[in-house]
């Protein structure tokens, strides 16, 4: 009878423990496809003007708080206003100043970049010129990643800046989105942002998301 009763919880300590490395491993599984569909892409934000009601700032502010309602996505903005100006005299002993080697270390730990591009004399900005430089020196830190850009502007919305910056990704092997392209003429009314730079525009927010879902999708189809 004994014999019979430890022979029984023998059967059903083995049952548990199969039902529980059961749950245990089905557990394990469900959190690594989780894992698996919802990669965060890391977006660094990059604004090509220093002026403080920056309508480009303001495009990046609004292009945050759109990315709350996109899965997957975040983005973080990456003040380059205090790079000094590129000059190789700084580079010492193959190493590079402080403020320029931690803005490379982001840059290269950014899996994708959204470039607020303003545009001069039909060109991206000093500023903007400034910050690509100290990255793609050795080794290029932009080399393989993605990226979009957006502007305001005049009659072109800053369009013809757009594919300045284009031209010198192929260098860098810096991919850009080709579609949705989102420019944005500034000076026609009605007014597409407020004082402070913050875009007030419906219609622009909405091509503004589309821009982010593209680059989000172009990042993953790069990996
Ligand atoms: C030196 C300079 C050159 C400019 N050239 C152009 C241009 O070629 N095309 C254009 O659409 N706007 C041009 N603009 C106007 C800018 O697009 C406008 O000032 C824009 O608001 C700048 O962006 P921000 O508001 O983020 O500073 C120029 C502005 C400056 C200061």
């Amino acid at each position: 009878m004994n014999y019979q009763l430890a022979a029984n919880h023998r059967v059903a300590f083995v049952l548990i423990a199969v039902l529980v490395l059961y749950i245990f491993i089905s557990f394990q599984e469900k959190l690594q496809s989780a894992m698996a569909a919802k990669p965060i892409i890391k977006v660094t934000a990059i604004c090509g003007s220093l002026r403080k009601a920056s309508y480009h700032r303001g495009l990046l502010r609004s292009a945050i708080e759109l990315s709350e309602s996109i899965d997957g996505i975040s983005i973080e903005y990456l003040d380059i206003s205090h790079l000094p100006m590129l000059n190789t005299d700084l580079e010492v002993d193959g190493k590079y100043p402080a403020v320029i080697e931690a803005f490379r270390q982001k840059i290269l730990h950014s899996d994708c970049f959204l470039f607020a591009s303003p545009e001069y004399n039909y060109s991206i900005t000093p500023l903007l010129k400034n910050a690509i430089d100290w990255a793609s020196r050795p080794p290029n830190v932009w080399a393989n990643k993605a990226a979009a850009v957006v502007s305001v502007g005049g009659s072109y919305g800053g369009g013809v800046a757009q594919y300045h910056l284009r031209q010198v990704g192929v260098f860098l092997d810096l991919h850009f989105i080709n579609k949705p392209e989102f420019s944005l003429n500034a000076f026609k009314p009605p007014a597409k942002f407020d004082d402070d730079g913050n875009l007030i525009d419906p219609e622009a927010k909405e091509r503004l998301k589309l821009v982010l879902v593209s680059l989000k999708d172009f990042t993953l189809r790069l990996r």
